[in-house]
């Protein structure tokens, strides 16, 4: 059983999919990591995210990177939102997805085009979204959070640029799958937005298995 969670950034979309696949017992992938990965080895190497070549070069970054504390970083977040726009990054990122959402028993995942591109037959799709200046908060709440200064009105203008870039990049922009339910965690915290979230995966679930 393949779970997508897609949505934009802060919506509570890696809160959410962590939890699914706890409550499932399944393997979770968050592929911004893939991304934010390259992103930093791009900048720690000296190139230029927006260098097509330079970000396919870095996307031969080795797996201990993944646990490289800087990955969290708005710099990383920043870089891995200019490489994931080229089509060649995303090409070379595509089949460690897929392997990972094609092992025995399943998985969750979540990112920007899981339920799009990475697994288009998954069992059940989530979207979630929230309004610009709820995320803004929330992403601005961690970063203070992690012991780093920076201005809300900052954090917001990062999330409005980032949302842009990735909805309207040419090759899998962010965008709601036609079978996806879509979870607006605006007015939720994140016990009420896991609690829907597992309700409506549930429903697809039983649907399925009552075809
Ligand atoms: O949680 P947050 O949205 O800040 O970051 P993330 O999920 O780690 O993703 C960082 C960036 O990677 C996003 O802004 C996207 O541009 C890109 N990304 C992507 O293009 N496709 C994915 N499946 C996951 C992330």
């Amino acid at each position: 059983m393949i779970i997508a969670v897609d949505g934009p950034a802060a919506s509570g979309k890696g809160t959410i999919a962590r939890a699914i696949a706890r409550h499932y017992g399944l393997p979770y992938l968050d592929t911004g990591l893939l991304y934010r990965a390259v992103g930093l080895q791009v900048l720690r190497t000296g190139g230029d995210p927006s260098d097509p070549d330079a970000a396919l070069a870095a996307c031969a970054f080795t797996d201990p990177l993944l646990a490289d504390e800087q990955l969290r970083s708005e710099a990383a977040g920043a870089a891995a939102s200019v490489v994931s726009a080229h089509p060649a990054v995303r090409a070379a990122l595509i089949e460690r997805q897929r392997a990972f959402a094609g092992q025995p028993g399943g998985a969750v995942l979540d990112g920007r085009d899981i339920g799009t591109v990475i697994a288009p037959h998954a069992a059940a799709k989530l979207f979630v979204k929230a309004a610009p200046a709820v995320r803004a908060r929330r992403r601005h709440d961690e970063i203070v959070a992690r012991g780093l200064e920076i201005s809300y009105d900052r954090v917001l203008a990062d999330i409005r640029e980032r949302d842009k870039r990735d909805m309207l990049r040419d090759h899998a922009p962010l965008t709601q799958a036609a079978d996806a339910d879509l979870l607006d965690t605006t007015f939720m915290d994140i016990e009420a937005a896991v609690d829907r979230a597992l309700a409506l995966v549930e429903a697809r679930i039983r649907a399925a298995a009552n075809d």
